[in-house]
């Protein structure tokens, strides 16, 4: 049977499954963050195939990004228990997507953020609005106390994107990584629950 739980975020309902079922983050006129569909492999292989997302995300996701990665992917994630990568949709379609890795150990309240979206779609608020939301879905659905992301020092956009949604600013990982043929430094970003909580009269997607 199903079960649902919603949370009032302002002008938006945010309703959450049980994990055994489809998730949706949320909801707005714009664009919803969901699990995935099977039906999406087409437009998020299409949307993926760019070197420019590529460039700015780990070498685990491929370039070139074909349908069959897109099916691969998409039918790891709908299996996961508990979902953890989603789909941002415009108009019914993949642009996009978001997700967490929690970690393990005494690392286990803490995980790493992603999120990558189209082109087409960019500088409305939409990667704000969608981390905020997964963001608190992380917190108060899968109860974790940290999230963390770390852009390439390459990607102003990003470091934006995170300190509009709440992160801050905690170092700089000299060196830390090889993308693209080149050592890069990461700028960390984390933010924490208990900074984290929507405040009464938000509204996504503000940016
Ligand atoms: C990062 C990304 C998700 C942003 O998506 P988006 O929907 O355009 O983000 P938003 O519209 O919510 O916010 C973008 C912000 O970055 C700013 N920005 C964009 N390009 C910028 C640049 N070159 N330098 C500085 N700021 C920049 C925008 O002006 C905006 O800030 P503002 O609202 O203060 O004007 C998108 O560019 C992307 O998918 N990039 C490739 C993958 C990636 O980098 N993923 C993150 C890995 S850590």
């Amino acid at each position: 049977m199903r079960r649902w739980r919603l949370a009032n975020q302002g002008r938006f309902v945010i309703c959450f499954l049980e994990p055994e079922d489809a998730v949706h983050v949320i909801d707005t006129a714009a664009f919803v963050v969901r699990s995935y569909e099977p039906a999406d492999a087409p437009a998020l292989a299409r949307n993926a195939n760019d070197r420019g997302v590529w460039r700015n995300l780990r070498d685990a996701f491929p370039h070139p990004y074909t349908p069959a990665d897109a099916e691969a992917f998409i039918a790891r994630a709908i299996v996961q228990e508990p979902q953890t990568n989603f789909c941002i949709a415009v108009d019914g379609g993949a642009v996009g997507g978001i997700g967490f890795k929690p970690h393990q150990d005494v690392e286990r309240f803490s995980a790493e953020i992603g999120y990558w979206l189209a082109r087409a779609h960019r500088g409305k608020g939409i990667a704000t609005a969608a981390l905020r939301a997964v963001c608190a879905h992380a917190f108060e659905v899968h109860g974790l106390n940290r999230l963390y992301a770390t852009p390439y020092a390459w990607n102003p956009a990003s470091c934006r994107v995170l300190e509009k949604a709440g992160f801050e600013r905690e170092g700089i990982l000299r060196c830390a990584a090889f993308k693209d043929g080149q050592v890069v430094d990461q700028i960390l970003y984390a933010k924490i629950r208990s900074a984290a909580r929507f405040r009464a009269g938000d509204t996504a997607p503000a940016p």
